[in-house]
């Protein structure tokens, strides 16, 4: 079974966007078949957890790009939304490379996170970006 499966309710209908989600859930879903490994590769988990870092602070910069260009009203409070999860996700990584290991608990916290984010707070900009004409 797919730990994150791409599901209708992810689906936002831009696609740029949708494919950035995408692959957020396809780098979870690494992260979580590395970790289920009967003898997990500490280099591996490395690997993909900072892309996954990587690729969610590049994705929410190009949200946030739109979001300025466009003059979104919720811009401050999805800002905030965004970095709070950029230093969770780095910290994280910061304690992996310290040593730590990477618990399911944590991995339970990425999914939920991106998944709230995806169907609530993304999804909250639709009828702008719609009046806009970008959706
Ligand atoms: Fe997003
Ligand atoms: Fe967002």
């Amino acid at each position: 079974m797919t730990f994150m499966p791409w599901t209708r309710e992810l689906e936002l209908g831009v696609a740029e966007i949708d494919r950035q989600h995408q692959w957020l859930v396809q780098l979870t879903n690494q992260l979580h078949d590395e970790l289920s490994r009967p003898e997990p590769r500490r280099e591996a988990i490395g690997d993909v957890l900072e892309g996954l870092v990587d690729y969610t602070h590049n994705h929410f910069i190009v949200e946030e790009v739109l979001f300025q260009q466009h003059d979104y009203p919720e811009t401050p409070a999805h800002k905030a939304e965004h970095d709070g999860f950029t230093s969770k996700a780095m910290e994280l990584l910061m304690r992996f490379e310290m040593g730590e290991e990477i618990t399911f608990e944590a991995l339970d916290f990425l999914k939920e996170w991106l998944v709230l984010h995806i169907c609530k707070v993304d999804r909250a900009y639709l009828p702008f970006f719609q009046a806009k004409g970008l959706a």
